[in-house]
């Protein structure tokens, strides 16, 4: 039998369990691809009010990784639809036209303290037509877990520089809403990092978002949007 030196034991030994972990990551990674979100992410998109004679047509659009912000936007999209405004929901990728619209609400999940790059294109590209009609900003966040305006001012400056990049649109109103952490939805790698980050912060699992405030919020934006939807010459 050959002779294994203490050298070559620990080589091979390592060797083997890096292959092995490789080959484990790998696997992994084949089956939930990093970059593709778990199966069960929904992005809710509806309109209301179609055959209402209007000239209210709202879009509230959102840009969302985990789905979390189309349920906020469903909610802004409701309120507005119970005041008689036709309103579209829609994800920011799927928007076409803004031509028809009269106000646009645009939201987005935090990630990593800067709202999505797809949302801060859609107001960069559309910059235009955004200055001629009535827009509000919204985010979801895992910082408003926390109550207090320490934290309340830390989300606001998420959308810093948003404002400083686009200051010709001036928002009739900026929602900030906490969001959901659902480890199913993120990738592999996500999902290590988050649960790393949010056990250092002390922020569970969960579903943060308050329907309450999302509502009185959307009773707020509603009263500063609508009568306020005649475009500027
Ligand atoms: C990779 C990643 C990074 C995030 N970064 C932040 C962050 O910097 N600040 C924060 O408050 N929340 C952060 N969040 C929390 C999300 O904003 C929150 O979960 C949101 O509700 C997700 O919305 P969505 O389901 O529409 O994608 C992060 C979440 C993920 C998955």
């Amino acid at each position: 039998m050959k002779k294994v030196t203490r050298r070559e034991f620990f080589t091979k030994g390592s060797l083997m369990t890096g292959g092995a972990i490789t080959g484990i990551a790998l696997g992994r990674c084949l089956m939930f691809p990093p970059v593709v979100q778990a199966a069960g992410v929904e992005f809710s998109e509806s309109s209301c009010n179609e055959k209402i004679k209007t000239n209210q047509k709202i879009l509230v659009t959102y840009a969302s990784r985990t789905g979390s912000t189309g349920g906020v936007a469903d909610k802004v999209k409701q309120v507005l639809c119970d005041s008689n405004a036709m309103v579209d929901t829609c994800l920011i990728e799927n928007v076409k036209n803004l031509d028809s619209y009269h106000a646009v609400i645009i939201g987005s999940a935090i990630q990593r303290s800067k709202w999505l790059p797809e949302a801060v294109d859609f107001v960069k590209t559309n910059r235009k037509i955004l200055t001629q009609v009535p827009v509000a900003y919204f985010l979801t966040c895992l910082t408003l877990y926390f109550t207090g305006e320490k934290f309340q001012n830390k989300a606001r400056a998420y959308l810093n520089p948003l404002l400083e990049t686009v200051p010709e649109i001036k928002p009739v109103d900026i929602g900030l809403f906490a969001g959901v952490l659902d480890y199913e939805k993120l990738s592999f790698i996500e999902e290590l990092v988050m649960k790393r980050k949010m056990k250092k912060k002390g922020i569970p699992e969960g579903d943060f978002r308050d329907w309450n405030e999302i509502e009185s919020w959307s009773e707020r934006l509603c009263l500063k949007m609508i009568g306020k939807q005649d475009r500027a010459a």
